[in-house]
């Protein structure tokens, strides 16, 4: 069944508005049922976690109901699921963990493909213990993670692998799977950042070979919160320096302070919102969530190969890298015209793109284009449209045949 991009869009009440959002990579629009579920649970009576009165089992619902929605998205288990204010805060919480196990010699592989959050506080804790860092290179054409490297870059020392599953720069879908095997045989611990790739597609623990993984539910219709989820007897080894009150449960103990209970509703319905985008899919909440993530992917491809064939048609316009496996995500350049200047006369267009760096900082280091701005980035995500698309290439090709520059 085709996906119904109409039923879709009327799912997100910012769409009304009219702007054209790409820019999926920097944080998605709510989707209605998301905004119902927080606000609902704003109007309800609160109160903070306790078994004695209802408010407070509301509270200890929020939470549970949260980790076992984010458990079926990622295929991992409830009691696995630590929920936290960012996918940065979660990976820097891990990184301190971890690090104060790391000893002098010790070694931890990070990539230049990576957003910072899942290089940094690799790069920081490994510093603080006197541990080694190995960087993992990116192909400056294609962006391409070649796996292979690995297999050099690991070693019985290795601590630690650190590797995203999908690029916010440029796309780039790495071999994980891979990249894992390689780790797991010197013993290794695997870190993966899903921040861009789990809205983008069905997404499974074991099946890429994390013993941790994060993601962001601002980035797949949800609220500002964000997950990492591991096997439970992974997360009970580990001791984070936490308050002396606080439970020392997992995975509780790795979540700190008392969370917003009204988004973790959000966080929940986000994850039911998503496993109803195909209204076909039948079976468990899990399976659901796979068929409709599946469509959503292949309609997202479908818009991703239209913007792909639209932009090596404009002659002033240079897309950055061209990998294999790929999110719907494309950064470029206009000839003559500054990356913040391009994204301005976008904006003043009605279409919304991130442009600089967006975090991924190596990546643009490593290709000397920091210092100039950086690059524009289209992100597509389930609810943009072809007609889009066309509007986004229309508004590229002025500004590329030196119209923007003008108006810029
Ligand atoms: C790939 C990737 N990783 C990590 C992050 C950081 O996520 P958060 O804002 O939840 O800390 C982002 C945010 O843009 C991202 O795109």
């Amino acid at each position: 069944m085709p996906f119904d991009i109409a039923r879709t869009r009327a799912a997100y009440p910012a769409l009304a508005e009219g702007f054209v959002h790409f820019d999926g990579a920097g944080g998605t629009q709510t989707a209605g049922p998301v905004i119902d579920a927080v606000s609902a649970a704003m109007r309800a009576a609160t109160g903070n976690r306790s078994a004695a009165f209802t408010p407070g089992r509301r509270s200890l619902e929020q939470v549970t109901t949260a980790r076992a929605a984010v458990a079926d998205l990622l295929g991992a288990e409830p009691d696995g699921v630590v929920l936290g204010p960012s996918a940065t805060a979660l990976t820097y919480t891990l990184a301190r963990t971890l690090g104060a196990g790391w000893r002098p010699g010790d070694e931890v592989v990070v990539s230049r493909l990576d957003h910072d959050a899942n290089v940094r506080p690799w790069v920081q804790a490994a510093e603080a213990a006197g541990a080694t860092v190995r960087w993992a290179e990116f192909d400056r054409d294609t962006g391409e993670l070649p796996a292979g490297q690995y297999a050099d870059l690991v070693g019985e020392r290795t601590r630690l692998v650190a590797v995203t599953a999908g690029s916010n720069a440029v796309g780039t879908v790495p071999d994980v799977a891979a990249i894992a095997k390689t780790a797991h045989a010197v013993g290794a611990l695997v870190c993966v950042d899903g921040v861009h790739a789990v809205p983008h597609g069905p997404t499974d623990l074991a099946s890429l070979g994390a013993d941790f993984l994060v993601t962001s539910a601002y980035k797949w219709s949800g609220p500002h919160l964000a997950a990492m989820a591991a096997d439970p007897a992974r997360w009970e080894r580990l001791r984070p320096a936490k308050l002396l009150p606080s439970s020392d449960a997992v995975p509780d103990r790795f979540e700190f302070g008392t969370p917003s209970f009204p988004l973790l509703a959000g966080v929940a319905a986000a994850v039911d919102h998503l496993a109803g985008l195909d209204p076909t899919a039948t079976g468990t909440r899990r399976e659901r969530l796979r068929a409709s993530l599946a469509a959503a992917q292949a309609y997202e491809e479908s818009l991703l190969d239209r913007l792909l064939a639209g932009l090596a048609a404009l002659p002033g316009v240079r897309v950055l890298a061209a990998p294999a496996r790929r999110c719907p995500t494309v950064s470029f350049r206009v000839d003559g015209l500054s990356p913040a200047r391009t994204q301005a006369a976008l904006g003043a267009a009605g279409c919304c793109l991130s442009a600089g760096d967006y975090y991924a900082y190596e990546y643009f280091q490593a290709l000397g284009l920091r210092d100039s701005g950086g690059a524009v980035r289209a992100s597509i995500y389930h609810y943009n449209t072809a007609d889009e698309v066309d509007r986004l290439l229309t508004e590229l090709g002025r500004l590329a045949d030196g119209g923007g520059r003008m108006a810029g």
